[in-house]
């Protein structure tokens, strides 16, 4: 088992620290920014289908639902064709409308889950083509999907998901913009620019894995915090359930994820000096939305980490802590800033004793209701 974990502690860490490597495995061969091109294999069969598709409906569980929750801004955003997404476990029970024209995709590390290949089973009744995405190669949902895309993580030991989930952002991201490439929804010049950003963004996961020892330290102070809250807006705002999500699984610590200006109406009542607030603030189009929802927590003393661009300094002057990342895309920036709170959750756990690959009542893959 040492061998298997390459030297690091906990098989979790070990899986945040390949995601350098597994995204540019999930790029081999399927895209070329000097080339400006973009080819999913398993789309080419049914690109037709696909770059005509009137809907996209997104199903998945956990960690998986929250890649879904970003395709739909990613797809929105890129190639114009709405998007709506599902947990499996509600959309397989609630008679939903699906037509021949819509493309379901359906998410799933493991390709077993139980939920997600019941939702996919009725999806196909009703005649939609099913787009698998999946890590385990020869899985149930790879091989009943109509398409598909393997992620390329590699296989994923800790319990809480990591590399999968970046990688599947990284299959849905070059999904967005090949379709929106073939829709002619982006320009040539902006298609170019994306897809180079894109390449470099195993560089910036790497730039972004040095600030380890950093959040150990804040991990430090705030492992024994009640509860904790993330805040992120548009592209982010998936990544602050994600970043919940990943505390509550390996910690215990109660956590929930909020779009940013939603506080209001909720959770800002928690707020006192006991309550570390995450904000996930890189965004360059939201930015000053950003700032005032930082504001807001302040004035009710609520203790502020930022995930930041580096360089920035207003936030610099409000929050408790800052994180600074590299600076990427804005549609890409999930990919760099998930890094830090999976770092966050991996090192509170650990210092409160946790047990971070196999976290009590979780299970690998869920193939029961
Ligand atoms: C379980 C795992 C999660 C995972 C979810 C969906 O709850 O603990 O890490 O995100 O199932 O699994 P899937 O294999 O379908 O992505």
């Amino acid at each position: 088992e040492a061998i298997e974990k390459g030297g690091f502690e906990h098989f979790m860490l070990k899986e945040i620290y390949e995601q350098p490597k597994v995204i540019e495995d999930s790029f081999r061969g399927r895209m070329s920014a000097t080339d400006g091109w973009i080819k999913l294999g398993g789309v080419s069969e049914f690109s037709t289908k696909i770059d005509k598709a009137e809907r996209f409906i997104i199903t998945a569980c956990g960690t998986s639902y929250h890649s879904g929750l970003l395709a739909e801004y990613l797809i929105e955003e890129l190639a114009r064709v709405p998007v709506e997404v599902e947990y499996a476990s509600e959309f397989r029970y609630r008679n939903p409308i699906i037509n021949e024209t819509d493309v379901v995709i359906a998410i799933s590390q493991s390709g077993e889950t139980a939920d997600t290949l019941a939702a996919i089973e009725m999806a196909k009744e009703r005649q939609a083509l099913i787009y698998g995405i999946c890590n385990v190669i020869g899985s149930s949902i790879a091989r009943v999907s109509h398409a598909g895309s393997y992620t390329h993580a590699g296989p994923e030991i800790g319990v809480a998901s990591t590399k999968a989930f970046s990688t599947q952002v990284s299959i849905l991201t070059l999904l967005a913009l090949q379709i929106a490439q073939s829709k002619g929804t982006i320009s040539t010049s902006k298609l170019r620019q994306i897809l180079y950003e894109l390449e470099h963004i195993p560089e910036k996961i790497e730039e972004t894995l040095q600030l380890d020892g950093q959040i150990r330290e804040l991990a430090a102070i705030y492992k024994d915090a009640t509860n904790f809250l993330y805040l992120g807006r548009g592209v982010n705002f998936p990544v602050a359930l994600e970043g919940a999500l990943k505390l509550k699984e390996i910690s215990y610590i109660h956590a929930e994820g909020y779009p940013a200006a939603e506080m209001k109406h909720g959770p800002i009542a928690l707020i006192d000096e006991e309550m570390p607030v995450v904000f996930l603030a890189t965004n360059q189009s939201a930015y000053e939305k950003i700032v005032s929802n930082i504001q807001e927590v302040k004035a009710r003393k609520g203790k502020i980490i930022a995930i930041v661009n580096k360089g920035d300094t207003q936030i610099r002057n409000l929050a408790d802590h800052v994180i600074e990342v590299p600076e990427t895309e804005e549609v890409l920036s999930p990919l760099v800033t998930v890094v830090p709170l999976q770092l966050l959750a991996y090192h509170i756990a650990i210092l409160r004793g946790c047990n971070v690959d196999q976290p009590r009542n979780l299970a690998k893959s869920v193939t029961v209701e």
